[in-house]
């Protein structure tokens, strides 16, 4: 990887993966792609080149390749379940149209793709427990429907014209910086916040409800990391189930109230956000990402929740 563009950079995981790429790249390396409307700000805006990339539009891609001399795309422009349920033609436009651009881009230019799939890759008919790398998907949800397509269409260009594409299928990821929008992991971000607040926080997910998670920091260290690992090693690409903790409602809320014992949660449940969460896998296997790439996580519940709390403690001035 010298010259990367990461295309969604101002979204939730775009935001922090770009700069953890700028850190180890150097800024003039890491370009932000961004649409109109979500443009870089602050450090973003300042620590490296920006160029406008909408995935629906090729043409504004190969510019942006050209103009950097890109070998590496991080294509996380994309919708999230809840939104795509609401929106699925967008849905698919962003995720396949838009994958179907970039995936030719870099065909031409010769580039390396790394688009994430998501345990929303899986469905009903998936086994939940230790749910294995190669196993029954049929996902009933256009995000997931997208998901399958992305890791399918990925490996397709790998197979026949030989794109270094890549990927992760990502838990539900925990920050402390940008929010998620419209996802059915979200409440495992926004308990937080409302523990920080002091305010009670009214849960959409039905104890219970058991979804891998991961922190932020080990997210961007597995996207990283698969993308420089060494290609003659790996036997999958698209893509690699990654887990490091799961957990249901009430127990995450446990975790904080031993730090913040007055917190409270009540239950107020959400039906389509408790229909996809039943439709998602309780804990995925990774031996596979363990074996062909070294993926280890850092973080599990009690160091992230401790890291949570402080972070947005000070963020908020709390
Ligand atoms: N965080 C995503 C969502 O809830 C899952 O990949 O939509």
């Amino acid at each position: 990887m010298k010259n990367i563009l990461v295309i969604g950079s101002t979204g939730q995981i775009g935001s922090e993966l770009t700069m953890e790429l700028r850190k180890r790249y150097g800024g003039d390396h890491v370009v932000a792609g961004y649409i109109v409307g979500a443009e870089p700000k602050g450090d973003l805006l300042e620590s490296g080149p920006s160029a406008r990339t909408n995935v629906t539009d090729r043409q504004s891609l190969e510019m942006a390749v050209k103009e950097f001399h890109i070998d590496t795309i991080y294509n996380l422009a994309a919708l999230l379940s809840v939104v795509a349920e609401s929106r699925p033609s967008m849905a698919w436009k962003i995720g396949i149209d838009g994958l179907w651009n970039v995936l030719e881009v870099a065909r031409e230019y010769g580039c390396a793709v790394f688009t994430p799939s998501s345990i929303g890759s899986f469905g009903l008919e998936t086994p939940h427990v230790m749910t294995p790398q190669d196993t029954i998907q049929r996902p009933r949800t256009m995000y997931g429907i997208t998901k399958v397509t992305t890791e399918l269409l990925s490996d397709y260009y790998f197979l026949k014209y030989g794109v270094d594409t890549r990927a992760v299928r990502f838990p539900g990821i925990i920050s402390n910086v940008t929010p998620p929008g419209g996802g059915t992991t979200d409440y495992a971000v926004d308990i937080y916040y409302s523990a920080v607040k002091g305010e009670k926080f009214v849960c959409p997910i039905k104890e219970g409800t058991l979804m891998d998670m991961m922190y932020m920091p080990d997210a961007l260290h597995a996207a990283i990391t698969l993308m420089e690992a060494d290609s003659s090693r790996l036997v999958h690409r698209n893509a690699f189930n990654i887990a490091s903790m799961s957990f249901a409602p009430e127990t995450i809320y446990a975790e904080i109230k031993k730090h913040v014992p007055t917190f409270e949660m009540v239950y107020e449940v959400d039906p389509l956000k408790q229909a996809i969460a039943d439709s998602w896998p309780d804990c995925m296997d990774d031996s596979c990402a363990r074996r062909e790439w070294d993926w280890k996580p850092q973080y599990d519940l009690a160091s992230m929740t401790v890291d949570m709390l402080e972070k947005l403690r000070a963020r908020l001035g709390k």
